[in-house]
């Protein structure tokens, strides 16, 4: 494992009544073990199929390749077209392991096609999706781990007609990469029909634990990330997180450090990186920490509310919008900060002798300052008192990466067996989608739309002219 961890500032001999006590660790062992051990024996089994992703054969990867190989050379662009967890993870690596301008570089500097991930269904954007993109040599890929998702079918709709409308049907058909769960739903039907280039997703792995699942890698593949060193790390981190001990287990133990402060009232969890490549990484996690651990009841049915709030932060950039609150606001949040050692270049701070009054930046680097500010920045949290941890990253390549993604998810698994709860159901998110299939006038819900004409609204609360 290449990635360092760093948790004193969590613990109560640096942050006082606020933090967590090395007694409370002692005591609290036989429960990390359950945690662990629940976590370790269905590893690779029902909901935690995700687990088995990083180990993918050769031969399998070799196959994703090939497929992906001709697209890669004739895409100028790939567009993703999913929500949620169809959309995060190719999201946080892409930004994380391209060049932070791929898009705008010339065709030339760039060895791979423009890449869009569209999770979202806002008219404005498809209408500027389609300002930039040239149909004759985009490609798509549809990605719904259900097959059913009203946002990421009407997205599919609206490609595939102005692609048939652009180079006719047997084109169209051409274009059009699905990633599924084989033999359910109804994208997979479509695309059986049609005719489509199908990936499969395994029955086990849910959207927010895919990215290492086809999800991810047909993606990757056209872009040109190097998926065997992505699962490299993310295998180290596995092999790491196998250590039952968890002062030795990176995910076992920030997982338990982060419920018991939780429990002591730190109700939000901040993800600060501290680099621009990693700012995403922040959004891939808050959606696996919010949907994974939010929920109403715990395992035996019995009501608990419980979950933290995580939110994104960037550094140094919310240094200067968020860092006072977090310096002085209420005492609940824990926050973790993504620091990387040697970023991809050096950039010189520039020393003009006719410039008065810089003479502090002169002979400095970016990768200094910033350095320095995260390390101010987490001294100030810990002087305040203020729940903290670090990662740290020797550098961001694909293989740290995988071990980044690998630590959320086993981090998340280990929370949600520490608090007894089902960490892979999203009941909150399935009943949005079904009562916009009842609004759609989608044939079998149509007592769900009774229910939703019922829901109370009265005019002393609304406010139009
Ligand atoms: O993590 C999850 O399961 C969800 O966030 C899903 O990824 C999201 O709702 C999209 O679902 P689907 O991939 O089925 O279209």
């Amino acid at each position: 494992m290449q990635l360092k961890f760093d948790y004193n500032n969590i613990m109560q001999y640096a942050i006082g009544v606020q933090g967590v006590k090395d007694a409370e660790i002692a005591a609290d062992m036989p429960l990390m073990q359950k945690a662990f051990d629940e976590v370790m024996s269905a590893g690779g089994n029902g909901w935690q199929e995700w687990m088995r992703l990083p180990d993918t054969s050769d031969a399998e990867l070799t196959s994703i390749l090939q497929d992906c190989e001709s697209i890669r050379k004739k895409a100028e662009s790939l567009v993703v077209l999913g929500i949620g967890g169809s959309a995060l993870g190719p999201l946080s690596v892409l930004n994380a392991l391209l060049h932070l301008r791929h898009n705008e570089l010339p065709a030339k500097k760039r060895a791979a096609p423009k890449f869009y991930i569209e999770d979202n269904i806002d008219p404005e954007r498809m209408r500027a999706l389609f300002d930039v993109i040239d149909l004759n040599t985009a490609y798509f890929n549809v990605i719904t781990k259900s097959g059913e998702t009203s946002e990421t079918l009407a997205q599919f709709l609206i490609i595939y007609d102005a692609l048939k409308k652009a180079l006719g049907k047997k084109e169209a058909k051409k274009r059009i990469l699905v990633t599924t769960t084989i033999g359910k739903g109804t994208l997979y039907n479509i695309a059986q029909k049609e005719g489509f280039k199908i990936f499969g997703i395994g029955n086990g792995v849910g959207g927010r634990f895919s990215v290492f699942s086809a999800v991810g890698l047909v993606p990757f593949a056209i872009l040109g990330v190097d998926i065997r060193a992505l699962l490299a790390g993310a295998r180290a981190m596995a092999a790491a997180c196998k250590n039952p001990a968890p002062q030795k287990n990176p995910a076992l133990i920030t997982a338990y450090l982060q419920v018991k402060s939780m429990q002591k009232g730190r109700n939000i969890s901040v993800m600060m990186p501290y680099s621009d490549a990693l700012k995403y990484m922040a959004d891939f996690y808050c959606q696996l920490w919010g949907e994974s651990l939010g929920k109403a009841a715990d395992k035996t049915g019995k009501q608990v509310f419980t979950g933290q709030t995580p939110t994104k932060a960037v550094g140094v950039t919310d240094q200067h919008s968020q860092i006072q609150l977090y310096t002085e606001g209420p005492f609940d949040k824990v926050v973790t900060f993504i620091g990387v050692d040697n970023f991809r270049n050096v950039q010189p701070i520039a020393s003009d002798p006719d410039i008065d009054g810089c003479g502090f930046l002169k002979g400095q680097t970016l990768n200094d300052l910033l350095k320095f500010e995260k390390r101010a920045t987490r001294f100030a949290l810990q002087k305040a008192l203020r729940a903290n941890f670090t990662i740290t990253l020797p550098e961001i390549n694909a293989h740290t990466v995988g071990e980044l993604l690998q630590y959320f998810m086993l981090q998340t698994a280990f929370a949600g067996a520490l608090l007894n709860i089902d960490a892979y159901n999203q009941p909150g998110v399935e009943e949005g989608k079904i009562a916009t299939f009842a609004l759609l006038g989608r044939t079998g819900y149509e007592q769900k739309l009774e229910e939703l004409q019922q829901n109370l609204k009265s005019a002393d609360y609304l406010i139009e002219q």
